[in-house]
């Protein structure tokens, strides 16, 4: 027969066993979502993405205006959307460097911020950039081979409250984050705005 005291260890044994289990599977999909998203080799990638940007006269100093308009949430109040093709990486002159089209965003906000403000002061309320980049066909055949970064406004990379950096397939699988959300826009290539 079998012992009531025996049933309850097997019990706190099959317990145990679940929440060992359940620990290991968190564990995994979190390792995935590094491996996919913010992984050393992104963080290197999203620096020459940087400075090719620089190079197009898209992001830091010198860099071209368009038209601040109006914007919405998550991205700041208000937005300016360039896009352009760059060459990532490569040797000299971007040989064997990866071409492919980049949207940026540029995100202002802060006291007083408006259209007429960022337009006289770009510098003073640029808060983040928010960028996509096609990258080669297969990098991410899910979610159209975009890589996508988030950088400060001094260029280094943003980090999202639980300290990852967000560059590469950025949360990719996640319920939030770049991916999910552009997600809702999967038939127009991830893009919200039509790029003119
Ligand atoms: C909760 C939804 C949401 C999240 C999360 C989000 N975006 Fe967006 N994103 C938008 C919306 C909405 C627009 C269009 C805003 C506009 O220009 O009016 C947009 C626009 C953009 C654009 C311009 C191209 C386009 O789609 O129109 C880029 C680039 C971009 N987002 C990058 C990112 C990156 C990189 C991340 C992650 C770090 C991110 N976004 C996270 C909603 C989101």
């Amino acid at each position: 027969m079998i012992k009531f005291r025996n049933l309850l260890r097997a019990g706190a044994a099959l317990a145990a066993a679940g929440i060992v289990m359940t620990g290991l599977t968190v564990n995994d999909a979190r390792s995935q979502m590094m491996k996919d998203c913010c992984d050393d080799a992104a963080v290197s990638y999203s620096k020459d993405l940087w400075s090719a940007m620089e190079k197009a006269g898209l992001v830091g100093k010198g860099a071209k205006d368009d038209k601040p308009y109006k914007g919405q949430a998550p991205h700041g109040a208000v937005l300016e959307t360039i896009h352009s093709e760059v060459v990532v990486g490569g040797y000299f002159f971007g040989i064997g460097g990866q071409k492919g089209k980049v949207v940026v965003k540029r995100n202002y906000g802060g006291d007083g911020v408006s259209i007429d403000a960022v337009s006289k002061d770009r510098k003073k309320f640029l808060k983040a950039v928010t960028v996509m980049f096609k990258r080669e066909a297969g990098y991410d055949k899910d979610n159209g081979d975009w890589f996508w970064a988030k950088y400060k406004a001094d260029g280094s990379l943003a980090t999202n409250p639980k300290g990852m950096m967000l560059a590469g397939r950025v949360m990719k699988g996640a319920d939030k984050g770049c991916i999910a959300c552009h997600s809702l826009v999967k038939d127009r290539d991830y893009l919200f705005r039509k790029l003119n």
